[in-house]
C-alpha cells in the first residue's frame, strides 16, 4: 500500500468534493495535511482526519488573495521545516457561451484555476529545489482536453494547467522533483450537481464505465503521483474519466 508517512502535504480547495477526498485519503496513507480552504471552510476536514487518527491541520487560504498563498507556504514551512507535496485542486467554473462571456467571468475562473497555481508552484519550489525533492499534482479537467461549449474560460485555464505543468516538469526533474496533472472526468461534487440534471445524465450517458466519477477516484490518482512508486513518472497527465475522452 502506498506509505506517505512523515510527508507534508499541502492540498488546496480541502474544504468539499474532490479536495476534501484528497485530503483524506493523502492522511490515511500517512501524510500529516495541512488543508486549505476560504475561512474555516476546511477546518471540518482537519478535525474529521484528527478525529480519526490522522494527521491534519487546517489554513485559511483563498488562493487569489495577493500574497495570501505565500504567506500560506511560509507558515508551513515555520511550522514543519518542509514541504514535499502540493495539490492544486481549488478551482471554479463559471460557465457562459462565449459571445455573452464577461470579462470579469473569464478572469476569475484564470485567476483561481490556473494563475494560483502558478504563484503557489513557485511558493513551494524554492524549498522542494533545497530538499532536491517534491511532489506536484495539479488538478486539470477532461475540458482541457477535450474542450466544452459555454466553458471557454474554464477550458482555457484547464488547458493551461497541462502546458505549465510540463514545462515545470522539465526545469525541476533534475532534482527530483515531480510535477503531474489528474484530468478528472465527470465527477459527483457540488460543482456538478451545479449543471442541470438533464445535463448531467446526459454526460453520464455518454461516459465508456457509464457513472460519474467520485471524488475518491480522483484522490487515488493523486496519492498515487504524490508517492515513492510513482517516482519515475514526471509531466504526465492521468485521465480519470471512466473513458470519457482518450
Ligand atoms: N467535479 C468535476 O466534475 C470536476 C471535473 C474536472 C475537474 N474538476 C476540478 O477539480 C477541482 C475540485 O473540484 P470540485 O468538483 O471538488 O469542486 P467544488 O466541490 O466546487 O469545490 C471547490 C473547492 O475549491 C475551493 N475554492 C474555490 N475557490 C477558491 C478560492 N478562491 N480560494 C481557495 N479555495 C477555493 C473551494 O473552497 P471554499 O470552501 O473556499 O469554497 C472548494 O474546496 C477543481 O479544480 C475542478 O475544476 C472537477
Amino acid at each position: 500500500m502506498i506509505d506517505l508517512s512523515g510527508r507534508i502535504a499541502l492540498v488546496t480547495g480541502a474544504s468539499r468534493g474532490i479536495g476534501r477526498a484528497i485530503a483524506t485519503m493523502l492522511a490515511a496513507r500517512g501524510a500529516h495535511v495541512v488543508a486549505a480552504a476560504r475561512g474555516e471552510n476546511a477546518k471540518p476536514v482537519a478535525d474529521e482526519i484528527a478525529a480519526s487518527g490522522g494527521r491534519s491541520e487546517h489554513i485559511t487560504l483563498d488562493v487569489t488573495e495577493p500574497g495570501g498563498n505565500e504567506a500560506a507556504v511560509v507558515g508551513v514551512l515555520q511550522r514543519h521545516g518542509r514541504i514535499d507535496v502540493l495539490v492544486n485542486n481549488a478551482g471554479i467554473a463559471k460557465d457562459q457561451l462565449m459571445v455573452r462571456m464577461k470579462r470579469d467571468d473569464w478572469d476569475a475562473v484564470l485567476n483561481t484555476n490556473l494563475t494560483a497555481a502558478f504563484v503557489l508552484t513557485q511558493a513551494v519550489l524554492k524549498p522542494m529545489l533545497k530538499q532536491r525533492g517534491g511532489r506536484i499534482v495539479n488538478i486539470s479537467s477532461v475540458v482541457g482536453q477535450g474542450g466544452n461549449a459555454g466553458q471557454a474560460n474554464y477550458a482555457a485555464s484547464k488547458a493551461g494547467i497541462i502546458g505549465f505543468s510540463k514545462a515545470v516538469a522539465l526545469e525541476v526533474a533534475s532534482r527530483g522533483i515531480t510535477v503531474n496533472v489528474v484530468a478528472p472526468g465527470l465527477i459527483d461534487t457540488d460543482m456538478t450537481r451545479a449543471i442541470t440534471e438533464r445535463t448531467r445524465e446526459e454526460w453520464a450517458s455518454k461516459i465508456p464505465l457509464k457513472r460519474l466519477g467520485s471524488p475518491g477516484d480522483i484522490a487515488a490518482a493523486v496519492c498515487f503521483l504524490a508517492s515513492d512508486e510513482a517516482s519515475y513518472i514526471t509531466g504526465q497527465v492521468l485521465a480519470v474519466n471512466g473513458g470519457m475522452y482518450m
